[in-house]
């Protein structure tokens, strides 16, 4: 793999766009505000980097990552991203993006409640597990740190794993997009399981390796939280 485009260039999109350049990936990275609004990143990560509307980022290179809250799907680029294979690193939380009844009633998944708003793109989960300040700390960490991808369409989940892999870590293969609360927000394999703990400042947290038959454990012995009672 040696392009990608991001769309979000927030803590996570950054993030994967550090790691992405660093592995010799070509990257096109979007977000809300143009092109323009991306100088200084571009600057940082350097000569592998463009800034891209979203539509061009949805076009670019083996799969999309889609890093944005669940409020900006209305405005994503739907054309662009038809039968692409979007890696998306989303999470539901109520106080940003309102209640929305078919996560609060456990219905769907989010990643199911994402690809029934990108009915034509091949949605794959990735990357909403860890925080984004452990992502450079644990990528190509030893042991290496395992991170889970689940998706429906085997092709988007194998370019996804690939990826996850050159981005530096193990890649777990968690099933379907149906399995991937095991990893949501409040469940056994969420956030915490990366911390090395002892820090007053969740920000100062190094992050621990976190080998992958230790998350597969992790994985099975997941639960599945009451998402209506969530208060953040
Ligand atoms: N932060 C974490 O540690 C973490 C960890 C795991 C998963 N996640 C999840 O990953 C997702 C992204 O999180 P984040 O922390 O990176 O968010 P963030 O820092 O708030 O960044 C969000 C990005 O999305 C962009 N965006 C919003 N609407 C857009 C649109 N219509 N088209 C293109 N770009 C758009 C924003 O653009 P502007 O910059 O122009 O506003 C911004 O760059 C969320 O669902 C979050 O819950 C976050």
């Amino acid at each position: 793999m040696t392009e990608i485009g991001i769309i979000g260039s927030g803590a996570i999109g950054a993030g994967i766009a550090r790691l992405a350049v660093a592995a010799g990936i070509d990257v096109k990275i979007a977000n809300s505000r143009g092109p323009e609004s991306l100088n200084d990143l571009i600057d940082e990560l350097g000569s592998r980097a463009t800034a891209a509307t979203a539509a061009e980022a949805a076009r670019f290179g083996d799969l999309v990552v889609l890093a944005v809250p669940l409020g900006a799907y209305a405005a994503l680029p739907v054309e662009a991203l038809r039968g692409r294979p979007v890696l998306s690193t989303g999470n539901y939380y109520p106080y940003r993006d309102g209640r929305l009844e078919m996560l609060d009633s456990l219905s769907v998944t989010t990643a199911e409640y994402e690809q029934s708003l990108l009915r034509e793109s091949r949605i794959v989960k990735a990357f909403n597990n860890i925080v984004a300040h452990h992502l450079a700390g644990l990528a190509h960490s030893t042991p290496r740190t395992a991170l889970p991808v689940a998706g429906d369409d085997d092709e988007a989940k194998r370019a996804s794993m690939e990826i996850v892999q050159t981005l530096g870590f193990d890649a777990v293969d968690a099933g379907s997009l149906t399995d991937s609360w095991r990893f949501e927000p409040e469940s056994g394999a969420y956030t915490g399981i990366y911390f090395a703990g002892g820090h007053e400042d969740y920000l100062a947290d190094p992050g621990a390796p976190l080998p992958a038959d230790r998350l597969r454990e992790l994985l099975a012995a997941s639960h599945r939280p009451d998402v209506a009672a969530r208060e953040f």
